[in-house]
């Protein structure tokens, strides 16, 4: 049990599904099938203090896909014409954000863990830091 890639193109929650097993539970992510990109990095935020939240921003080109491997946390998206407050507290569970997308962690419960998967490596320049901008940009329609 994978999950699969639908053929949603924005903003969208992903299903893992879980293999239960009374040693414990295993949830699987495949590149390219269960998301609907290949991974290139995953990175992930942790140690982050109560109530905390990660600054808001876009990329150019990289897609991701957002889990909370544990705690919780509340995803806020923003697609220049529509905006959306996902919360995050399951495993078996994550958000596909394309690029263009604005995108902001809010409200990490103690001990929380967020695992991204990024289609792109990492590039500073792939970085749109500006909320101004990235609605410039939107409405522009280079992003
Ligand atoms: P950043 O993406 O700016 O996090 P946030 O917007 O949530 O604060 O990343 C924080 C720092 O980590 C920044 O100095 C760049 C570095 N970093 C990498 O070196 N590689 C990566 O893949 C990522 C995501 C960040």
């Amino acid at each position: 049990m994978t999950g699969k890639a639908g053929k949603k193109k924005g903003v969208h929650t992903i299903s893992l599904g879980k293999v239960r097993d009374k040693r414990g539970n295993l949830s699987v992510v495949e590149s390219g099938s269960s998301i609907p990109f290949k991974i290139a990095r995953s990175y992930w935020v942790y140690d982050v203090p109560g109530g905390e939240a990660r600054q808001g921003h876009a990329y150019h080109k990289s897609e991701e896909f957002i889990i909370a491997l544990s705690g919780s946390f509340d995803l806020l998206t923003d697609d220049g014409k529509k905006s959306s407050t996902i919360h995050l507290d399951r495993c078996n569970k994550g958000v596909y954000i394309p690029s263009g997308t604005w995108r902001h962690m809010i409200n990490f419960a103690t001990n929380s863990i967020a695992l991204v998967l990024a289609s792109t490596a990492y590039s500073p320049k792939d970085y749109i830091r500006d909320y101004e901008k990235f609605k410039e940009l939107k409405e522009a329609g280079e992003i």
